[in-house]
């Protein structure tokens, strides 16, 4: 008989919270989703608490381990401020604690570093379907040529891409229980909650478990030492974005618009959210900027050219570089051999190397004290 989440919360109901109290009784438990085998669920618990708690989670996931029909658990520890609620995403975080960033300012613990990962940047846009993820695995491919050691995290929790664009079907082993080997892929660590679930399954998340198995695809994988961190984050600025973009210790982050003014209006909100939460914006990419005829050689300016660009200098941050509509581009990314991987001197390759020297310069300037990025490949 399949796994229900109603066993889950049997077994659950055995596991004691700090205080005696059943954990499903205490209040702290989110909502349990099981999904082909896939437990998910989260435990909220105050900031103060965190370390009585990280035994009851410990407990909690592998008596869940042990239950017929689990294949894996992802059971994280979301920790909640002192004496309030857990942070609102609209509420700009005070002082964040950012490597390197300004020293922090009163009671107001921002997402810690990921020990060995010296920077984590996020590639979005406010739009969907723009070449973020394709954007992201060039980049991060482009950034890895420079001589940087460069992982891939994909927190589109919804619409997972890296299964697809890194042809990845295998699943993530487990180390010593509990932590998770990234896949590798052309030299660098992948990891995707797409690797975890699969393809059909519903994506029906709610906003703790979407928080949970980010913060478990952040600090429970063994990333090892990473210069860059490219993060392609989902879709859109609403809370659930804006909370990431608060969670995940960022460096900086990188936009991506089509130049057209719908996309341009979507690029301005995703910029806005990121300043909301003192994130460095580190530029905008405009992808799909113009069309060159495979056959002719013709260039046409189909979405109006030129519109991020122009955009970036009315909104005062850095242009970052452009990136043609091309089926090549298209054809590669859909196929798990990104272009800048498969035909690394070819003429698309340039486009995201021009974009991946401006990301690490800007990351230089914006890194206090400098980060160990600034090596020449
Ligand atoms: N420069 C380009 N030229 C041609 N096709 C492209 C280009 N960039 C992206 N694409 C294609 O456009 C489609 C959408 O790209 P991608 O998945 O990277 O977008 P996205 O912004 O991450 O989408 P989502 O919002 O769904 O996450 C894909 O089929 C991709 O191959
Ligand atoms: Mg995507």
């Amino acid at each position: 008989m399949a796994l229900s989440k109603d066993d889950v919360l049997a077994e659950l109901g055995k596991i004691p919270s700090p205080d005696g109290v059943p954990l499903p009784a205490t209040g702290k438990l989110s909502e349990i989703i099981v999904a082909d085998g896939k437990v998910f669920f989260s435990i909220t618990v105050d900031s103060a608490a965190v370390q009585q708690w990280e035994s009851v989670r410990e407990r909690a996931q592998q008596a869940i381990r042990a239950l017929p029909g689990v294949q894996s658990v992802m059971a994280a520890l979301t920790a909640e401020r002192a004496g309030g609620a857990a942070p609102r995403p609209q509420a700009p975080p005070v002082g964040r604690a950012r490597p390197g960033g300004p020293p922090g300012g009163p009671a107001a613990p921002g997402p810690t570093g990921i020990p060995g990962v010296q920077a984590i940047i996020a590639v979005a846009s406010g739009k969907g379907g723009v070449g973020k993820s394709t954007t992201a695995v060039n980049l991060a491919l482009a950034l890895r040529d420079l001589g940087l050691k460069v992982g891939i995290l994909d927190a589109d929790i919804y619409g997972p891409s890296m299964p697809k664009l890194l042809a990845i079907r295998e699943r993530p082993q487990t180390i010593g229980g509990n932590r998770l080997r990234p896949i590798e892929r052309f030299g660098m660590p992948v990891m995707s909650i797409g690797f975890l679930i699969e393809e059909e399954t519903p994506m029906i998340w709610r906003g703790p478990m979407v928080m949970s198995a980010l913060t478990q695809m952040l600090r429970e994988v063994e990333w090892g030492a990473l210069d860059v961190m490219v993060v392609d984050m989902p879709p859109g600025t609403g809370d659930a974005q804006l909370t990431m973009a608060q969670q995940v210790p960022l460096k900086g982050a990188v936009i991506v618009s089509t130049p057209q003014d719908l996309a341009l209006i979507d690029a301005r909100r995703g910029i806005a959210m990121f300043r909301r939460v003192n994130v460095p914006v580190l530029g905008i990419v405009e992808n799909m900027s113009m069309f060159i005829c495979p056959h002719c050689g013709t260039r046409s300016d189909i979405f109006g050219h030129g519109g991020a660009r122009r955009e970036a200098e009315r909104l005062g941050v850095p242009f970052l570089g452009e990136v043609p509509l091309d089926i090549a581009i298209r054809e590669k990314s859909d196929s798990g051999t990104p272009v800048v991987a498969t035909v690394p001197d070819g003429v698309h390759a340039k486009f995201y190397r021009e974009i991946a020297m401006r990301v690490r310069d800007g990351l230089a300037a914006t890194s206090r004290p400098a980060p160990k990025i600034v090596v020449e490949a």
